[in-house]
């Protein structure tokens, strides 16, 4: 996908994909992770999701890394939080207690902008991305998360029924993306009501990823 096809969607408010509270699965699956209070997540292409003020009121800090300004600026506005701004290289980072966001092209985030990281939570990144981006995705996110463990939700449909994004990524794929660095445990598994964009059958999967240590 191209950067401006998702900068329109922001400018237009076509954002089909934001959630008006956090995500169900998230919430379920979350203790999984095992996480200390304190500890804190890299949400990559986070959007301005609700899941970020659930992760915030349940005392963990977040980073995120978000190409859509906009975004961004209803994000604290929402959580109202006045951001401190500053230049980070490309990107520009957003931060007020407890919360980082990266903005900018998340392919040009570093380890040391990032800083460390406990877990990940994609939701709608990896789906987000098509075929040809996302070995790139699943490479770079490793990376300048050092393999953290993820909580990953994808979507499983007949792609031949319907374009992406979000895109169909299969099992298969999500083994040959991350079962170099991690062991790979599929928790869950629901239709997703009334069918992806009220049309395809379609299955929401929760992925819990565990770095191989
Ligand atoms: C499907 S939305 C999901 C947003 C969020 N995760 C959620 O659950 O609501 C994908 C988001 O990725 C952002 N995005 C796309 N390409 C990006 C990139 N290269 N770097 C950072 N963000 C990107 C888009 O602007 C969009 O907000």
């Amino acid at each position: 996908m191209e950067q401006s096809f998702w900068l329109q969607k922001w400018q237009k408010n076509e954002i089909g994909f934001h959630n008006p509270e956090a995500h169900a699965l998230l919430v379920k699956h979350f203790p999984q992770l095992g996480l200390q209070p304190g500890a804190r997540l890299f949400l990559p292409l986070c959007g301005k999701t609700l899941d970020i003020r659930w992760l915030l009121e349940q005392g963990y800090r977040v980073a995120g890394a978000e190409l859509s300004e906009t975004a961004i600026q209803q994000l604290f506005a929402e959580l109202a939080l006045t951001p401190q701004v500053a230049e980070q290289g490309e990107l520009k980072r957003y931060s007020a207690e407890n919360l980082d966001v990266f903005v900018g092209d998340m392919f040009q985030l570093q380890r040391e902008a990032l800083g460390s990281v406990d877990a990940i939570y994609d939701r709608a990144a990896l789906v987000a991305l098509p075929e040809n981006m996302r070995v790139d995705y699943a490479a770079h996110l490793q990376q300048i998360t050092g393999s953290a463990s993820q909580l990953l939700i994808s979507f499983d449909y007949d792609q031949n029924l319907q374009p992406g994004p979000p895109f169909c990524v299969s099992d298969e794929e999500i083994q040959r993306l991350y079962s170099g660095a991690y062991q790979l445990q599929l928790v869950d598994a629901v239709e997703v009501p009334g069918g992806l964009k009220g049309k395809v059958t379609a299955l929401e999967k929760v992925w819990l990823l565990q770095a191989n240590r």
